[in-house]
């Protein structure tokens, strides 16, 4: 039996594993497959080094987009035998892999469970913020058919600056292309499949100057934290569209309300912010929410905010399962290598 605590579990979470494990226990029963079982243990409280000592008795954890995996969390879990985590998400930036690898435990995620389904709701804020659907389904239902103040642009011919042409990046361009956008993309690896396409390369200040919508794609390392700053804003031209469905710490917050303020900042549209883990993934709406820059952001009425939301579709969902059980499976096989690109090393 393989023994693994999922934290920072919602409903749709545990529907969709423990279909994915029924499933998969069934079909070794009738192959006659001797195969470890999985029993999931599900927490909806998040994985940090103040709830690592949870994990007494288990084999492996399995961890999501805000759980803290840094080197005190680790030390407790490989304490506990923890030789394991499985992260149910694409990015990394929440686990400390120097100090896993130290302590020998393997970290695993899902790098590619549907590039499609994080550039479809990428494009929902584009399109969203500039044809303004949100107010137009109000203003509808309300009779008021004004169209005093929802004036939009066209896409087609615009330039569209793409911060990492990774996966996302690239389904992200395939769509902009069907648009008939200008695409002009920066990432210190290029792909050649891209430029063979004529998608050209810059440099991020080009990309800034020449560039009526910027949409972020890269992961959060200490090189791109902040990519996004005064700095960069004063370059983009007025009015600019800024899309943020990677991770919040690439934008700072503070400079980005500040070109708002200066109306330079045309649109923004974030499916992630800095300090998402206080708010994101839970219902706050009798609360009263602390973090001010958030509610300044929410303010504005040209601010799209989604609650990190973009990885949400029944395809990716159960795309991540599959992918996180396998992970676990080989894992606890001793197979890591099988898990090949999922392994993060
Ligand atoms: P990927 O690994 O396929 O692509 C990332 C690209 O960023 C690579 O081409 C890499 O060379 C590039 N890059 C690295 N450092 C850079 C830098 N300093 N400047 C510019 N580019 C740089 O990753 P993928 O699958 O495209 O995902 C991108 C990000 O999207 C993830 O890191 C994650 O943070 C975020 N994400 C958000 C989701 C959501 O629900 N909103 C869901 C899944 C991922």
């Amino acid at each position: 039996m393989i023994k693994v605590a999922f934290f920072s579990v919602k409903p749709y979470d545990e529907d969709i594993f423990n279909a994915h494990i029924n499933s998969a226990n069934s079909k070794d029963t009738e192959r006659g497959l001797s195969r470890d079982k999985l029993q999931a243990s599900y927490f909806t409280y998040p994985l940090n080094e103040h709830t690592a000592i949870s994990c007494q008795g288990f084999d492996a954890v399995c961890v999501f987009v805000n759980d803290e995996v840094n080197k005190a969390t680790l030390t407790t879990l490989a304490k506990l035998g923890i030789k394991h985590v499985a992260l149910r998400c694409a990015g990394f930036n929440n686990v400390d892999v120097k100090a896993a690898k130290t302590l020998a435990i393997a970290v695993t995620r899902v790098p590619a469970y549907s590039p499609e389904t994080v550039a479809e709701h990428t494009l929902a804020l584009m399109l969203t913020l500039n044809r303004k659907t949100h107010k137009a389904y109000n203003r509808v239902k309300e009779g008021n058919f004004s169209l005093d103040g929802l004036m939009g642009f066209t896409l087609h011919n615009k330039t569209v600056g793409i911060i990492g042409s990774g996966k996302i990046g690239q389904a992200v361009i395939r769509i902009l292309t069907g648009f008939g956008c200008n695409i002009l993309c920066y990432d210190p690896a290029p792909c050649q499949k891209l430029i063979d396409l004529g998608v050209r390369y810059t440099t991020l200040e080009d990309l800034f100057v020449s560039s009526q919508i910027v949409s972020l794609h890269c992961p959060l390392t200490h090189a791109t934290e902040h990519i996004i700053n005064a700095k960069s804003l004063a370059l983009m031209p007025k009015g600019v569209m800024l899309i943020n469905t990677s991770r919040g710490g690439l934008v700072d917050d503070k400079a980005v309300i500040h070109a708002l303020k200066q109306g330079h900042l045309g649109y923004l549209g974030l499916d992630v912010y800095e300090r998402e883990s206080e708010l994101f993934f839970s219902d706050h709406s009798q609360d009263i929410i602390q973090d001010d820059t958030f509610q300044r952001l929410l303010t504005f009425p040209n601010v799209l905010v989604t609650g990190h939301q973009g990885f949400f579709t029944h395809e990716a969902l159960n795309e991540i399962a599959n992918t996180t059980l396998k992970n676990i499976h080989s894992c606890a096989n001793g197979c890591l290598k099988t898990t090949g690109e999922n392994w993060v090393r």
